[in-house]
């Protein structure tokens, strides 16, 4: 029997790639061709699956392919496939769930701890050369020991978040269109809040919704208006969740003491504006970097489309109703 032929968009991590050699015929994405859906479905062509990730843009007209039952993306966000399209074609869609939430959770809490205490500014003092010695007021930041810590979006990562909070001392507070089961909300001793109120009383704010229509801009000027000119955000989520032109004026007029950003509203582009501020930390959307974590998600993404090939349902399917439709 013919192996399958899969099309891998980019290198990644072992095992992955042994797990697709062993059973299809994996196509690689020509390197330096453009991420653009007419380019990637002259790829994909005769292929029945894709690997990708949230680089690549998977709407109708790569989802449209004759042949083609799967697409698994090697990301838990998943707002570069158009999924409803993906049912109608008949093709499965798959995330890496679960594996990266602590490795995530870490991260988020590594920006609020350097944007809180303005690491990076004084790593590149020091390293100008120009520290002339120890000063009472020099780099004074905020501390997040005693502080209120809301995080936006109250699902795995948040919680994880929110967890590492509690292990310094911070009060939580959470906003979520879901309100967390008791329990959570006790162990966590987390209080949900609308979040206009949660952006007010908030020392720290680190957002931790889906990317996509609904929570574009949900962090504009308004909103920042409303923190408090003390407090710090963090976003790990998807750069579009916070409208970057009103941060860069908040962080530029001091009215927002520092921010930190693993994600961007257009990358892998930002604006020389981000770039030229002090009181933000900079960071290539490695929320998720560790060589553990990164194997995980291969190897999940690969038993994601492996199934997917044999016409077994895979364990991350993203869309269920594509096995029911008629
Ligand atoms: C994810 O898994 O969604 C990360 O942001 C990597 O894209």
């Amino acid at each position: 029997m013919s192996r399958p032929r899969v099309l891998v968009m980019h290198p990644f991590l072992e095992p992955g790639p042994t797990m697709l050699a062993e059973a299809a015929e994996v196509e690689r994405y020509p390197e330096g061709m453009p991420l653009e859906q007419e380019a990637i479905r002259r790829a994909a062509e005769g292929c029945s699956g894709i690997l990708s990730q949230v680089k690549d843009p998977i709407g109708e007209q790569v989802l449209s392919l004759p042949g083609l039952s799967v697409v698994s993306n090697v990301a838990v966000g998943f707002e570069n496939i158009d999924v409803a399209a993906a049912t109608r074609h008949g093709v499965m869609v798959t995330n890496t769930p679960g594996v990266l939430n602590e490795t995530t959770a870490d991260f988020a809490f590594t920006l609020l701890l350097a944007a809180a205490r303005r690491v990076p500014e004084g790593d590149r003092l020091v390293r100008s050369g120009g520290w002339t010695g120890w000063e009472i007021d020099q780099l004074l930041g905020q501390d997040p020991n005693g502080a209120t810590l809301g995080v936006v979006g109250f699902g795995r990562i948040g919680r994880s978040v929110a967890r590492r909070g509690r292990g310094f001392g911070m009060r939580i507070i959470y906003s979520d269109a879901v309100r967390a089961e008791a329990e959570v909300e006790r162990e966590l001793e987390a209080r949900w809040m609308e979040l206009p109120a949660l952006l007010e009383e908030a020392d720290f704010v680190s957002l931790h919704v889906p990317g996509g229509p609904d929570t574009r801009h949900l962090i504009g000027s308004p909103e920042l208006a409303r923190m408090k000119p003390t407090a710090g955000l963090v976003n790990t989520s998807r750069g579009p969740v916070v409208e970057e032109a009103a941060l860069v004026e908040a962080l530029r007029e001091r009215r927002s003491f520092a921010a930190a950003l693993d994600v961007f509203e257009h990358e892998p582009q930002v604006s020389r504006a981000l770039r030229e501020l002090d009181n933000v930390v900079l960071a290539p959307h490695i929320a998720s970097a560790s060589e553990r974590t990164r194997a995980r998600m291969s190897e999940m993404a690969a038993t994601n489309l492996l199934a997917g090939l044999r016409g077994e349902r895979p364990p991350n399917l993203l869309n269920p109703d594509v096995l029911t439709r008629a």
